[in-house]
């Protein structure tokens, strides 16, 4: 029993160690070294296919970018004042960016990671809600400014080409972010547009993602029968999607058995203000002629011995409320003064919501703002006292200029300069002097949609309105917009007047 159990135990070490010692010479032993072979070939080449596909999707971005980028520095003002430019700019360096990135450091390379890392460090970037601002300013112009959809795809701003185009991808996205918003209008002109161009010349995003979208929004506008149509469209591609299948019912259902049309969401009905703020920004009203005929425009010599020399050139623009035009009271040197002193301390704008009287942040790149004091620069006293000599107020109870910088959509919707709360000692914003620092390609005038006037930006020139009834209340008719500014940068600075100090220059009744 011993004997045997012995060599059971020796024969089974033997039989393990001899098995391990002929790993390289048994047949079968080599037939499996080439299995290995065989999968680290087979890794090998994936790992080249993957790379090699990342390299030709590198590739099209380097050349994307650079196509981009030669296009864009041979004229730098052209580019960075176009909305579309800018949009597409901020989401090759966001979107486009991240993706990028993502390709590269796949293949764990150490250098590459950290040079990446690096850029990120020293370079300026965009972020996602710079992304969001951007393409908020692109809606809202094409919405104030009633510009077509197509149009805006091929780059075009009323008749002007921008040097970067939306692919079928960008619409689309765009398309899906109005959709999120809750903004069917404006979706299913994008998606439309994303349509037609993937038609036209390809791109990545599903024909079908984009009919779904389409007839969704479509359906909410109203539009039944088309969403149907759209529907159908989308299940001849994939005939078994439910969501498709259900919605196809449902519309033929409602088309057979029409709902109250009440129900339905009216997103693009607006109220009357709006649409004449609107109106105003696009110039397509104007002052009746009863009023404008009697409109004139005069030199101002009154208020100061010197201005007998040197009158000032005035306008009216509307007449009670008054709002006059000071024609080239700025000279050049002194907006460049303004500008500079701001440029290097101009901030995100604060700004009280009209409805919620709570102070809120303008989203970044719509306008930044910085405060003057009068006695920094010469230039800064000489133009407090011209404001004095404009107005035949005194400046002492006045606040700082403010000069604020409105990039592309740029925008101050409707609001009263005098404010909910009030200061005793300096009073309410009796007097507004606002100045024009910069011309503006397009858009960007300032209007008052109660007595539907538009002042068109000049740069050296001044409009300035009385706040305040002379009792002292708040004159509900000085209701005032920055309209967005489309082409261009907008620059203003303003001077608020307060009502302490006025009081035998101004009297109340
Ligand atoms: C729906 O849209 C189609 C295509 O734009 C249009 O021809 C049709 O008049 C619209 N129908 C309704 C009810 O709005």
């Amino acid at each position: 029993m011993n004997n045997s159990l012995f060599l059971q135990t020796v024969l089974l070490f033997c039989s393990i160690y001899t098995t391990r010692s002929e790993v390289f010479t048994a047949i079968a032993g080599l037939e499996d070294l080439l299995q290995t072979e065989s999968r680290l070939i087979h890794t090998l080449g994936n790992y080249i296919k993957d790379q090699g596909k990342n390299l030709e999707i590198l590739k099209r971005y380097y050349q994307n970018y650079k196509n981009h980028y030669d296009k864009a520095s041979k004229n730098v003002h052209l580019h960075v004042t176009n909305p579309i430019n800018a949009y597409i700019l901020i989401k090759k360096l966001t979107l486009d960016w991240k993706r990028v990135e993502v390709l590269i450091t796949r293949s764990h390379n150490l250098e590459w990671k950290s040079r990446l890392k690096n850029i990120r460090k020293t370079m300026q970037f965009p972020t996602e809600r710079d992304l969001d601002g951007a393409l908020d300013a692109l809606i809202r112009l094409q919405d104030t400014y009633r510009l077509d959809t197509a149009a805006l795809a091929r780059g075009e701003i009323s008749g002007v080409k921008s040097s970067s185009e939306l692919s079928a991808d960008d619409c689309f996205q765009i398309g899906r972010k109005l959709y999120e918003t809750g903004d069917n209008y404006h979706t299913q002109l994008w998606m439309k547009e994303a349509d037609a161009r993937l038609w036209e010349e390809g791109g990545t995003v599903r024909r079908s993602d984009i009919l779904e979208y389409w007839a969704y929004s479509v359906y909410k506008q109203g539009n039944v029968s088309l969403a149907l149509d759209l529907t159908n469209k989308l299940l001849e591609i994939l005939p078994y999607h439910s969501r498709a299948l259900r919605n196809k019912f449902y519309y033929e259902q409602e088309l057979q058995n029409p709902v109250d049309k009440t129900k339905k969401d009216q997103d693009h009905v607006e109220d009357v203000e709006k649409e004449v703020y609107k109106k105003l920004c696009r110039a397509e009203i104007s002052l009746p002629e009863a009023k404008s005929s009697k409109l004139k425009c005069f030199y101002q010599n009154s208020n100061h011995p010197f201005l007998r020399i040197a009158p000032f050139k005035v306008e009216q623009a509307h007449l009670d409320p008054d709002i006059l035009i000071f024609h080239n009271v700025l000279s050049d040197c002194e907006i460049e003064t303004m500008k500079q002193l701001a440029q290097s301390r101009l901030v995100t704008a604060v700004f009280e919501n009209p409805h919620s009287k709570q102070l809120e942040l303008f989203p970044f790149r719509i306008s930044k703002v910085a405060w003057l004091e009068d006695q920094e620069h010469q230039h800064l006293a000489v133009v407090a006292q011209r404001v004095a000599h404009m107005t035949g107020l005194t400046l002492s109870t006045a606040e700082e200029f403010q000069v604020v910088n409105y990039g592309i959509g740029g925008h101050y919707e409707p609001h009263f300069d005098f404010q909910s709360t009030v200061d005793p000692a300096i009073g309410s914003r009796i007097e507004t002097v606002l100045f024009y620092l910069s011309d503006v390609e397009q858009g960007g005038a300032t209007v008052f949609p109660e007595i539907q006037v538009s002042v068109w930006p000049q740069k050296g020139s001044a409009v300035v309105w009385f706040n305040l009834h002379p009792s002292g209340d708040g004159d509900q008719r000085t209701k005032h917009a920055g309209c967005p500014v489309l082409i261009g940068s907008k620059w203003i600075a303003t001077k608020w007047i307060h009502e302490r100090g006025q009081e035998f220059l101004r009297p109340c009744t």
